[in-house]
């Protein structure tokens, strides 16, 4: 056993396993910490060298195992295990102590857990970790949020661990108190909003474009090439080339069409709502997993109704806007997040800068895409940009691209395919670029049956008719 460990951390499932052998690789020693005998087996034996990396299934040992201030990060899941692991630790642990929690814990527990444990004496981060175990093991993005004195404890051992952006740590401080768990539940709004739209190109291509997976592995892969490069639209060129094993075809297609949710998208939609700050296109995409959800009533529905014809398109005329429109549609879902972000920053006093946001999205996380970097550069020219559509350098992108949301939103409409986030995206567009909205009669309405008042534009003050005189 080494003097004292660098680095503890509970939970050693898959991504607790991988973020320790990730910290051993890049220098630091480590020690692990599972009730389950089996994983902490395991792990003593992938470690290879206990001097390096270590585990037990007791809490005494593995806190007394570690240099102080103790860097004790949980990877356990989300919810009542945090409580309970952190109550389990207390005892054992010293002033200063440090507990990250690396799950998708929501934003609210983390600042009661930081408040009580800032009680005590003991620092509490909440440090989302994207990237799924690949990026556990090789360089995830991590999103931390606490006391910033503390976070420089931890620094040297996340910078190393994080993925790289041309040499860059995808790591930073972000803000105080939860920053660091909202950042990465707004990350998961928005991966949330590029995987519906992504899937609705694909359900385009299929049905308009009668495209074969091949041809689909081919599309995703050239667009990948491009602008549009990014992890999601890789592994979606590489799922349509994934056979089946367990029999003919290609596995995509037998895959039941149900998607399941953990609950940061829905979270970062309700809490956007709470905000008054609209995200239509990552609201429309957990909608969407709650429709794909109703798969029997689906069935029956869609005996009921006729569905019209699809209209036959030129193929390389689709290709091209939906290429188009899919860049135009994960700018504007990038831009609502954001959005989200500047405005939940002031709401709760993290003072994020989004440009750090952007930046460690670069690399590592699910998100990450060549259009980061361009994000990036749009808020670091202007950190007070209210929203990525009042960027001039995105102007030009979003201007060049909208005319092919236009075209296959009105083209799939008559031909009865559904794409409600690129139309969402489109709809939010075209209101959010308008100077004059109908909202005034809904003012007027709102006045004629509830005398709610209304403001005017030619004088001020606040005004009530009576409608019905
Ligand atoms: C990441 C992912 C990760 C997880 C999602 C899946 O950033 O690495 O977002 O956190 O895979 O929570 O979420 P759903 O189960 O809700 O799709």
């Amino acid at each position: 056993m080494a003097d004292r460990y660098d680095f503890g951390l509970v939970g050693l499932g898959v991504m607790g396993r991988n973020f320790i052998l990730n910290v051993a690789d890049n220098g630091f020693t480590a020690f692990g910490n599972d009730l389950d005998a089996e994983k902490v087996a395991a792990l003593i034996e992938e470690g290879g060298d206990t001097q390096k990396v270590n585990a037990t299934t007791d809490a005494k040992t593995f806190v007394a195992a570690l240099s102080t201030p103790r860097k004790i990060m949980l990877l356990v899941p989300a919810g009542k295990i945090v409580d309970a692991v952190i109550e389990s630790l207390l005892p054992l642990l010293d002033k200063e102590d440090i507990i990250i929690d690396g799950g998708n814990s929501f934003f609210t527990d983390t600042d009661r857990r930081e408040a009580y444990l800032a009680e005590k004496g003991i620092h509490f981060f909440g440090a989302g970790v994207s990237g799924g175990a690949k990026g556990a093991r090789l360089g995830p993005s991590i999103m931390p949020g606490g006391n910033q004195e503390a976070y420089q404890h931890v620094k040297p051992i996340f910078e190393a661990v994080a993925a790289k952006y041309n040499g860059e740590p995808c790591v930073a401080y972000l803000g105080p108190k939860s920053a660091g768990n909202y950042v990465k539940m707004v990350h998961n709004g928005i991966e949330y909003g590029l995987m519906q739209l992504t899937s609705e190109i694909y359900d385009l291509l299929k049905k308009a474009g009668e495209y074969s997976n091949e041809e689909l592995h081919t599309t995703f892969s050239n667009w990948n090439a491009g602008r549009l490069q990014s992890f999601l639209v890789e592994i979606t060129s590489e799922i349509f080339e994934q056979k089946d094993n367990l029999g003919d075809g290609y596995l995509v297609d037998k895959i039941l069409d149900k998607a399941k949710q953990k609950g940061t998208g829905k979270w970062t939609s309700q809490n956007a709502m709470d905000l008054g700050i609209p995200v239509p296109s990552i609201d429309i995409a957990v909608s969407m997993r709650e429709i794909s959800a109703l798969k029997e009533e689906r069935r029956q529905a869609d005996k009921l109704y006729d569905r019209p014809i699809v209209e036959a398109i030129n193929k390389t005329e689709l290709e091209k806007m939906a290429e188009e429109a899919l860049y135009f549609s994960f700018i504007v879902t990038y831009a609502q997040g954001l959005h989200q972000l500047a405005d939940a920053s002031k709401e709760y006093g993290y003072d994020v800068d989004i440009a750090t946001i952007a930046k460690i999205w670069r690399a590592g996380c699910i998100i990450r895409a060549a259009l980061l970097a361009d994000i990036t550069e749009a808020f670091k020219t202007d950190s007070k940009l209210p929203n990525l559509l009042l960027s001039p350098t995105f102007v030009e992108k979003v201007q060049s691209t909208v005319g092919s949301a236009r075209a296959l939103v009105s083209y799939a409409a008559k031909s009865g395919i559904p794409l409600p986030g690129l139309s969402n995206s489109l709809t939010y567009f075209d209101a959010y670029t308008s100077t004059r909205l109908p909202l005034n009669l809904i003012q007027a309405q709102r006045d004629y049956f509830g005398s709610h008042t209304y403001e005017r534009l030619d004088r001020e003050g606040v005004f009530h008719t009576e409608w019905d005189d």
